[in-house]
C-alpha cells in the first residue's frame, strides 16, 4: 500500500482504485454533497467515505457513520478522530488515528511526473527555486498534505507561499510556516514524510499529541 510508506504504524489506512467505489453506497446527506457532480467526482468522494468507514472498524468503532462535508471542504470526522483523504485519477488513500494520538493528520498522493515549469511560481517560494524540477511535484504534494494537517485547528486558507519545505534524509521533510495561523506560530516546524513510488508519489504530516516542533 503506496500511502503506508508515510505513516507511523498507530495511523490506520486504506486505498483502492476510486473506479471501484459506488456512491449509492453513501449515506444521503453524502450523496447530496455530489448530487450535480461528473460520475468520476462522485466516485472518489463515494471511495474516501467507504475506505473511511472501514478504517473506523479498526479503530474499533461503528463503521455506519456518515462523513459530512465540514468548513473548508473538509471532512467532518466523527468525535475522538482525526484523518485525511487524498485521490488522484487511479489511487484514493484514506488515513485515520485517534485524537488520544493525534492531533492532525494530512495525506497527498499524486501520478508521479513533473509538475510543470509554468506551476513553479505558484507553488515554489523563491527560496525554493533552486530545487530541481523532479521535487517540484513531491514539494506540492508537501504543501497540501500541510494544509490538510492544519487545517482543521487553523480554519483559515493558506496559500502555497505561507509554507517552505526542506527535504531531509530518508523520505522525511521539514515544513516551516510563514504566516501566522493561530494557533500556530510563524517560524513553527512540521514534520513529513514522502515517498516516491514507481507511479505515484504520497507525502503526509501527522501530528502526533505532545510532540515537540521539529528545531
Ligand atoms: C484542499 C486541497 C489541499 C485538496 O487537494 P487536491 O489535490 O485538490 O485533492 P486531494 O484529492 O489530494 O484531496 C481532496 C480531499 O482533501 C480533503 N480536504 C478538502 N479540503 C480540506 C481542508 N480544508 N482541510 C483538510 N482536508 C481537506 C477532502 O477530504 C477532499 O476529498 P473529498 O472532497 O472527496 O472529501 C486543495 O484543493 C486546496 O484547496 N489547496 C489550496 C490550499 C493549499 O494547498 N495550500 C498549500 C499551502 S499550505
Amino acid at each position: 500500500m503506496l500511502i503506508r510508506h508515510v505513516l507511523p504504524d498507530w495511523v490506520v489506512a486504506a486505498e483502492m482504485d476510486p473506479l471501484m467505489a459506488d456512491p449509492s453506497a453513501l449515506f444521503p446527506e453524502e450523496r447530496a454533497e455530489v448530487a450535480r457532480a461528473v460520475p468520476k467526482r462522485a466516485r472518489e468522494f463515494a471511495a474516501g467515505r467507504l475506505l473511511a468507514r472501514q478504517l473506523f472498524g479498526e479503530l474499533g468503532m461503528s463503521s455506519e457513520r456518515a462523513i459530512p462535508v465540514a468548513e473548508g471542504r473538509a471532512p467532518l470526522w466523527p468525535a475522538g478522530v482525526v484523518g485525511s483523504i487524498s485521490h488522484c485519477h487511479d489511487l484514493c488513500a484514506v488515513a485515520l488515528a485517534s485524537c488520544a494520538r493525534s492531533t492532525g493528520i494530512g495525506i497527498d498522493v499524486e501520478a508521479n511526473r513533473l509538475l510543470g515549469r509554468e506551476l513553479r511560481d505558484l507553488c515554489l517560494r523563491p527560496d525554493e527555486f533552486g530545487l530541481p524540477q523532479s521535487l517540484w511535484m513531491l514539494l506540492f504534494s508537501a504543501k497540501e498534505s500541510v494544509y490538510k494537517a492544519l487545517f482543521p485547528t487553523m480554519r483559515q486558507f493558506l496559500d502555497f507561499q505561507d509554507v517552505s519545505i526542506r527535504f531531509e534524509g530518508e523520505g522525511t521533510f521539514r515544513a516551516t510556516l510563514w504566516r501566522s495561523a493561530p494557533p500556530f506560530r510563524v517560524g513553527e516546524h512540521f514534520p513529513g514524510r514522502f515517498f516516491v513510488g514507481e507511479r505515484h508519489i504520497a507525502t503526509s504530516v501527522v501530528l502526533e499529541k505532545g510532540a515537540l516542533s521539529p528545531t
